[in-house]
Protein backbone atom coordinates (compact mmCIF):
# COMPACT_ATOMS: atom_id res chain seq x y z
CA UNK A 1 0.00 0.00 0.00
CA UNK A 2 3.00 2.58 1.38
CA UNK A 3 4.55 2.01 -2.82
CA UNK A 4 1.06 2.76 -4.39
CA UNK A 5 0.67 5.73 -2.36
CA UNK A 6 4.23 6.57 -3.35
CA UNK A 7 3.44 5.96 -6.56
CA UNK A 8 0.55 8.43 -6.51
CA UNK A 9 1.91 11.38 -5.06
CA UNK A 10 5.09 11.13 -7.83
CA UNK A 11 2.06 10.86 -10.43
CA UNK A 12 0.31 13.81 -8.95
CA UNK A 13 3.86 15.37 -8.28
CA UNK A 14 4.53 15.20 -12.39
CA UNK A 15 0.17 16.37 -12.97
CA UNK A 16 0.78 19.56 -11.12
CA UNK A 17 4.25 20.38 -12.62
CA UNK A 18 1.78 20.69 -16.06
CA UNK A 19 -1.14 22.63 -14.73
CA UNK A 20 -0.96 26.22 -16.05
CA UNK A 21 -4.24 27.69 -15.42
CA UNK A 22 -7.02 27.77 -12.94
CA UNK A 23 -9.20 25.72 -15.11
CA UNK A 24 -6.67 22.61 -15.29
CA UNK A 25 -6.10 23.07 -11.34
CA UNK A 26 -9.85 22.30 -10.51
CA UNK A 27 -10.08 19.71 -13.17
CA UNK A 28 -7.14 17.96 -11.09
CA UNK A 29 -8.92 18.16 -7.65
CA UNK A 30 -12.47 16.98 -9.34
CA UNK A 31 -10.35 14.10 -10.93
CA UNK A 32 -8.81 13.22 -7.23
CA UNK A 33 -11.54 14.38 -5.02
CA UNK A 34 -14.33 14.54 -6.92
CA UNK A 35 -17.57 12.39 -6.34
CA UNK A 36 -15.41 9.59 -8.92
CA UNK A 37 -11.97 11.18 -7.64
CA UNK A 38 -9.18 8.68 -7.14
CA UNK A 39 -8.65 9.79 -3.61
CA UNK A 40 -12.39 9.35 -2.97
CA UNK A 41 -12.09 6.03 -4.01
CA UNK A 42 -9.49 4.89 -2.18
CA UNK A 43 -11.11 6.43 1.07
CA UNK A 44 -14.65 4.29 -0.05
CA UNK A 45 -12.55 1.57 -0.57
CA UNK A 46 -11.68 1.07 3.47
CA UNK A 47 -14.81 -0.82 4.11
CA UNK A 48 -13.20 -3.75 2.49
CA UNK A 49 -9.85 -3.40 4.56
CA UNK A 50 -9.53 -6.22 6.88
CA UNK A 51 -9.78 -4.30 10.33
CA UNK A 52 -6.38 -4.65 11.78
CA UNK A 53 -5.29 -2.93 8.43
CA UNK A 54 -7.52 -0.27 8.50
CA UNK A 55 -5.57 1.79 10.90
CA UNK A 56 -2.25 1.75 8.85
CA UNK A 57 -4.55 1.61 5.63
CA UNK A 58 -6.36 5.53 6.68
CA UNK A 59 -2.56 6.98 7.46
CA UNK A 60 -1.70 5.94 3.61
CA UNK A 61 -5.47 7.64 2.46
CA UNK A 62 -4.25 10.49 4.72
CA UNK A 63 -1.32 11.17 3.44
CA UNK A 64 -2.20 11.20 -0.29
CA UNK A 65 -4.86 13.65 0.44
CA UNK A 66 -2.88 15.87 2.94
CA UNK A 67 -0.01 16.07 -0.31
CA UNK A 68 -2.85 16.98 -2.48
CA UNK A 69 -4.20 19.59 -0.53
CA UNK A 70 -1.13 21.61 0.30
CA UNK A 71 0.31 21.36 -3.24
CA UNK A 72 -3.42 22.48 -4.24
CA UNK A 73 -3.25 25.58 -2.16
CA UNK A 74 0.32 26.61 -3.07
CA UNK A 75 -0.14 26.16 -6.84
CA UNK A 76 -3.61 28.00 -7.02
CA UNK A 77 -1.52 30.88 -5.27
CA UNK A 78 0.93 31.08 -7.70
CA UNK A 79 -1.45 30.83 -10.50
CA UNK A 80 -3.50 33.80 -8.57
CA UNK A 81 -0.31 35.84 -8.48
CA UNK A 82 0.63 35.31 -12.17
CA UNK A 83 -2.69 36.45 -13.19
CA UNK A 84 -1.88 39.70 -11.18
CA UNK A 85 1.45 40.01 -12.37
CA UNK A 86 0.28 39.83 -15.95
CA UNK A 87 -2.74 42.62 -15.66
CA UNK A 88 0.16 44.73 -13.85
CA UNK A 89 1.60 44.56 -16.68
CA UNK A 90 -1.16 45.16 -19.47
CA UNK A 91 -2.10 47.87 -17.36
CA UNK A 92 1.37 49.54 -17.20
CA UNK A 93 1.22 53.71 -17.84
CA UNK A 94 3.52 55.11 -20.26
CA UNK A 95 4.77 58.45 -18.67
CA UNK A 96 6.38 59.38 -21.82
CA UNK A 97 2.89 59.70 -23.99
CA UNK A 98 1.71 63.43 -24.35
CA UNK A 99 -0.71 64.67 -21.83
CA UNK A 100 -4.29 65.33 -22.88
CA UNK A 101 -4.62 69.18 -23.29
CA UNK A 102 -7.46 70.59 -20.55
CA UNK A 103 -9.82 73.86 -22.29
CA UNK A 104 -10.44 76.17 -19.48
CA UNK A 105 -12.32 79.35 -20.13
CA UNK A 106 -11.60 83.11 -19.15
CA UNK A 107 -12.82 85.14 -17.07
CA UNK A 108 -14.88 87.28 -19.14
CA UNK A 109 -13.62 90.99 -19.30
CA UNK A 110 -16.58 92.21 -17.39
CA UNK A 111 -16.59 90.82 -14.29
CA UNK A 112 -12.98 90.98 -14.69
CA UNK A 113 -13.16 94.62 -14.66
CA UNK A 114 -15.90 94.65 -11.77
CA UNK A 115 -13.76 92.22 -9.70
CA UNK A 116 -10.52 95.24 -10.20
CA UNK A 117 -13.30 98.21 -9.13
CA UNK A 118 -14.52 96.26 -5.99
CA UNK A 119 -10.98 95.58 -4.80
CA UNK A 120 -9.79 98.84 -5.28
CA UNK A 121 -12.84 100.26 -2.94
CA UNK A 122 -12.91 97.55 -0.64
CA UNK A 123 -9.03 98.31 0.01
CA UNK A 124 -10.56 102.28 0.92
CA UNK A 125 -12.74 100.55 3.50
CA UNK A 126 -16.07 100.26 1.32
CA UNK A 127 -19.05 97.55 1.29
CA UNK A 128 -20.09 95.31 -1.60
CA UNK A 129 -24.23 95.36 -2.01
CA UNK A 130 -26.31 93.87 -4.53
CA UNK A 131 -29.62 95.88 -6.18
CA UNK A 132 -32.61 94.09 -8.00
CA UNK A 133 -32.09 94.32 -11.63
CA UNK A 134 -36.30 94.36 -12.07
CA UNK A 135 -36.80 97.75 -9.83
CA UNK A 136 -39.66 100.00 -9.29
CA UNK A 137 -40.54 103.32 -10.32
CA UNK A 138 -39.80 104.19 -6.76
CA UNK A 139 -36.48 103.18 -6.20
CA UNK A 140 -35.02 104.00 -9.79
CA UNK A 141 -36.63 107.23 -9.87
CA UNK A 142 -38.56 109.06 -7.42
CA UNK A 143 -36.71 108.09 -4.47
CA UNK A 144 -33.76 110.02 -6.67
CA UNK A 145 -35.73 112.86 -6.98
CA UNK A 146 -36.91 112.86 -10.38
CA UNK A 147 -40.68 113.69 -9.80
CA UNK A 148 -43.40 112.15 -12.05
CA UNK A 149 -42.76 114.23 -15.17
CA UNK A 150 -39.52 114.97 -14.65
CA UNK A 151 -37.75 115.83 -18.17
CA UNK A 152 -34.28 113.99 -17.07
CA UNK A 153 -36.67 110.41 -16.57
CA UNK A 154 -36.72 111.06 -20.62
CA UNK A 155 -32.94 110.66 -20.90
CA UNK A 156 -33.10 107.22 -19.62
CA UNK A 157 -34.93 105.04 -22.30
CA UNK A 158 -36.18 102.95 -20.11
CA UNK A 159 -37.93 99.06 -20.13
CA UNK A 160 -41.32 99.76 -18.13
CA UNK A 161 -42.37 96.34 -17.47
CA UNK A 162 -45.48 97.79 -16.14
CA UNK A 163 -46.82 101.29 -14.51
CA UNK A 164 -44.84 100.18 -11.43
CA UNK A 165 -42.11 98.38 -12.56
CA UNK A 166 -39.07 98.60 -14.92
CA UNK A 167 -35.29 97.19 -15.35
CA UNK A 168 -32.96 99.73 -14.08
CA UNK A 169 -31.84 102.30 -15.59
CA UNK A 170 -29.15 102.79 -13.49
CA UNK A 171 -27.64 101.13 -10.36
CA UNK A 172 -28.36 104.71 -9.08
CA UNK A 173 -31.48 102.54 -7.52
CA UNK A 174 -29.47 100.79 -5.04
CA UNK A 175 -28.53 104.24 -3.47
CA UNK A 176 -31.81 104.68 -2.20
CA UNK A 177 -32.33 101.01 -1.50
CA UNK A 178 -29.16 101.62 1.04
CA UNK A 179 -30.47 104.41 2.67
CA UNK A 180 -33.65 102.76 3.40
CA UNK A 181 -31.91 99.27 4.62
CA UNK A 182 -30.18 101.18 7.12
CA UNK A 183 -32.39 101.64 9.91
CA UNK A 184 -30.09 103.49 12.11
CA UNK A 185 -29.41 105.89 9.73
CA UNK A 186 -26.00 106.07 10.53
CA UNK A 187 -23.07 106.31 8.31
CA UNK A 188 -22.91 104.76 4.55
CA UNK A 189 -19.71 103.52 2.29
CA UNK A 190 -20.65 101.18 -0.65
CA UNK A 191 -20.24 100.30 -4.01
CA UNK A 192 -23.03 98.83 -5.93
CA UNK A 193 -21.66 96.87 -9.18
CA UNK A 194 -24.23 95.22 -11.81
CA UNK A 195 -26.27 94.98 -14.79
CA UNK A 196 -28.59 97.68 -16.02
CA UNK A 197 -31.05 98.41 -18.98
CA UNK A 198 -31.38 100.54 -21.47
CA UNK A 199 -33.80 101.04 -24.93
CA UNK A 200 -30.35 101.86 -26.91
CA UNK A 201 -28.16 99.99 -29.29
CA UNK A 202 -25.33 100.82 -31.37
CA UNK A 203 -21.05 100.78 -31.15
CA UNK A 204 -20.95 102.45 -27.81
CA UNK A 205 -24.25 101.56 -26.73
CA UNK A 206 -25.95 98.11 -25.55
CA UNK A 207 -29.41 97.47 -24.11
CA UNK A 208 -28.00 95.67 -21.17
CA UNK A 209 -24.77 97.45 -19.66
CA UNK A 210 -22.98 97.64 -16.47
CA UNK A 211 -22.48 100.20 -14.11
CA UNK A 212 -21.01 100.26 -10.64
CA UNK A 213 -22.58 103.22 -8.19
CA UNK A 214 -20.39 104.54 -5.60
CA UNK A 215 -22.43 106.13 -2.27
CA UNK A 216 -21.08 107.76 0.31
CA UNK A 217 -22.62 109.28 3.52
CA UNK A 218 -21.12 110.68 6.90
CA UNK A 219 -21.22 114.22 8.56
CA UNK A 220 -18.78 116.24 7.39
CA UNK A 221 -18.42 114.77 3.85
CA UNK A 222 -17.46 117.73 1.57
CA UNK A 223 -16.82 117.71 -2.27
CA UNK A 224 -13.11 117.40 -1.20
CA UNK A 225 -13.47 113.70 -0.03
CA UNK A 226 -15.35 113.04 -3.57
CA UNK A 227 -12.77 114.81 -5.76
CA UNK A 228 -9.87 112.87 -3.78
CA UNK A 229 -11.41 109.27 -3.57
CA UNK A 230 -12.28 109.92 -7.54
CA UNK A 231 -8.41 110.84 -8.32
CA UNK A 232 -7.44 107.86 -6.65
CA UNK A 233 -10.16 105.77 -8.10
CA UNK A 234 -9.02 107.44 -11.94
CA UNK A 235 -5.21 106.62 -10.95
CA UNK A 236 -5.32 103.24 -9.08
CA UNK A 237 -7.47 102.27 -12.23
CA UNK A 238 -5.92 103.73 -15.22
CA UNK A 239 -2.51 104.71 -14.41
CA UNK A 240 -0.68 106.82 -11.98
CA UNK A 241 -0.08 110.03 -14.72
CA UNK A 242 -3.17 109.45 -15.50
CA UNK A 243 -5.08 113.67 -14.84
CA UNK A 244 -8.47 114.22 -13.82
CA UNK A 245 -10.60 116.90 -14.36
CA UNK A 246 -14.16 117.90 -13.00
CA UNK A 247 -16.59 119.29 -15.21
CA UNK A 248 -20.19 120.93 -14.07
CA UNK A 249 -23.13 118.72 -14.82
CA UNK A 250 -26.58 117.86 -13.81
CA UNK A 251 -28.49 115.05 -12.36
CA UNK A 252 -31.66 115.08 -9.91
CA UNK A 253 -30.14 113.41 -6.99
CA UNK A 254 -26.90 115.38 -6.66
CA UNK A 255 -26.26 119.33 -6.32
CA UNK A 256 -23.32 120.35 -7.07
CA UNK A 257 -23.06 117.71 -9.89
CA UNK A 258 -20.18 116.85 -12.30
CA UNK A 259 -18.91 114.73 -15.07
CA UNK A 260 -15.12 113.29 -14.72
CA UNK A 261 -12.49 113.38 -17.62
CA UNK A 262 -9.46 111.73 -17.61
CA UNK A 263 -6.63 112.62 -19.91
CA UNK A 264 -6.79 110.13 -22.39
CA UNK A 265 -4.54 106.99 -21.73
CA UNK A 266 -4.14 105.93 -25.29
CA UNK A 267 -2.58 109.48 -26.38
CA UNK A 268 -1.73 110.90 -22.88
CA UNK A 269 -3.83 113.88 -23.74
CA UNK A 270 -2.11 114.77 -27.01
CA UNK A 271 -5.34 114.11 -29.29
CA UNK A 272 -6.24 111.03 -30.96
CA UNK A 273 -9.24 109.15 -32.57
CA UNK A 274 -10.32 107.68 -28.99
CA UNK A 275 -10.89 110.88 -27.26
CA UNK A 276 -11.60 112.52 -30.44
CA UNK A 277 -8.62 114.50 -30.53
CA UNK A 278 -9.57 116.54 -27.05
CA UNK A 279 -6.89 114.34 -24.91
CA UNK A 280 -10.01 113.99 -22.42
CA UNK A 281 -12.33 110.94 -21.91
CA UNK A 282 -15.24 110.76 -19.53
CA UNK A 283 -15.61 108.64 -17.12
CA UNK A 284 -18.25 109.30 -14.81
CA UNK A 285 -20.86 111.34 -13.35
CA UNK A 286 -21.32 112.24 -9.54
CA UNK A 287 -21.76 114.82 -7.29
CA UNK A 288 -23.29 115.95 -3.53
CA UNK A 289 -26.18 113.95 -2.55
CA UNK A 290 -29.02 115.68 -3.38
CA UNK A 291 -30.79 117.06 0.66
CA UNK A 292 -34.19 115.68 -1.45
CA UNK A 293 -32.68 112.67 -1.48
CA UNK A 294 -31.32 112.52 2.03
CA UNK A 295 -34.65 113.22 3.69
CA UNK A 296 -36.54 110.68 1.35
CA UNK A 297 -33.69 107.99 2.14
CA UNK A 298 -34.65 108.93 6.05
CA UNK A 299 -31.63 111.44 6.43
CA UNK A 300 -31.22 114.79 8.39
CA UNK A 301 -29.38 116.79 5.63
CA UNK A 302 -29.16 119.23 8.04
CA UNK A 303 -26.59 116.52 10.31
CA UNK A 304 -25.73 114.55 7.44
CA UNK A 305 -24.11 115.09 4.06
CA UNK A 306 -22.80 112.50 1.50
CA UNK A 307 -21.38 111.94 -2.17
CA UNK A 308 -22.32 109.58 -4.90
CA UNK A 309 -20.48 108.74 -8.64
CA UNK A 310 -21.57 105.87 -10.83
CA UNK A 311 -19.88 104.69 -14.09
CA UNK A 312 -19.81 102.49 -16.75
CA UNK A 313 -18.75 99.46 -16.15
CA UNK A 314 -18.17 98.29 -20.30
CA UNK A 315 -16.77 101.59 -20.59
CA UNK A 316 -13.94 101.19 -18.34
CA UNK A 317 -13.59 97.50 -19.65
CA UNK A 318 -13.12 98.84 -23.39
CA UNK A 319 -10.83 101.76 -21.96
CA UNK A 320 -8.38 99.32 -20.41
CA UNK A 321 -8.32 96.45 -22.67
CA UNK A 322 -8.45 98.22 -25.91
CA UNK A 323 -12.29 96.68 -26.86
CA UNK A 324 -13.96 98.60 -29.80
CA UNK A 325 -17.13 98.00 -29.83
CA UNK A 326 -19.54 97.56 -26.83
CA UNK A 327 -21.43 94.50 -28.81
CA UNK A 328 -18.39 92.29 -28.56
CA UNK A 329 -19.38 92.62 -24.30
CA UNK A 330 -22.34 90.81 -24.75
CA UNK A 331 -22.29 88.25 -28.03
CA UNK A 332 -20.13 85.54 -26.49
CA UNK A 333 -17.88 85.27 -29.08
CA UNK A 334 -15.15 82.70 -28.32
CA UNK A 335 -12.21 84.62 -30.53
CA UNK A 336 -12.98 87.50 -28.60
CA UNK A 337 -13.22 85.70 -25.21
CA UNK A 338 -10.20 83.94 -25.46
CA UNK A 339 -7.92 87.15 -26.11
CA UNK A 340 -8.65 86.86 -22.13
CA UNK A 341 -6.90 83.68 -21.07
CA UNK A 342 -4.43 84.98 -19.64
CA UNK A 343 -4.38 86.77 -16.28
CA UNK A 344 -2.27 89.85 -17.13
CA UNK A 345 -4.50 91.38 -19.93
CA UNK A 346 -3.62 95.00 -20.13
CA UNK A 347 -4.03 97.86 -22.07
N1 LIG B 1 -26.80 107.28 -12.79
C1 LIG B 1 -26.12 108.20 -13.66
C2 LIG B 1 -26.24 107.69 -15.10
O1 LIG B 1 -26.61 106.58 -15.31
C3 LIG B 1 -24.65 108.30 -13.30
C4 LIG B 1 -24.44 109.00 -12.02
C5 LIG B 1 -24.29 110.37 -12.02
C6 LIG B 1 -24.45 108.33 -10.82
C7 LIG B 1 -24.10 111.08 -10.85
C8 LIG B 1 -24.24 109.04 -9.63
C9 LIG B 1 -24.08 110.38 -9.67
O2 LIG B 1 -24.21 108.42 -8.44
O3 LIG B 1 -23.86 111.06 -8.51
O4 LIG B 1 -25.97 108.44 -15.98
Amino acid sequence: MQEKIDQLIEELKQKFEEVKTMQHLNDLKVAQLGKKGVITELNAAIKDIPNDQKKAYGEQVNRVRTFFNEKFTEIQKKIEEEIVNQKLQKETIDISLPGKKIKTGSKHPFNRIIEEVEDLFVSMGYDVVDGPELEDDEHCFRLLNYTVGHPARDAQDTFYIDEEYLLRTQTSASQSRVMQANKEKGPIRVICPGKTYRRDDDATHSHQFGQVEGLVIDKNISLADLKGTLEIFARKLLGEDTKVRFRPSYFPFTSPSCEVDVSCFNCGGKGCSLCKRTGWIELLGAGMVHPNVLRMGGYDPDKYTGFAFGTGLDRLAMFKYSIPDIRYMYSNDIRFLKQFDRCDVEK
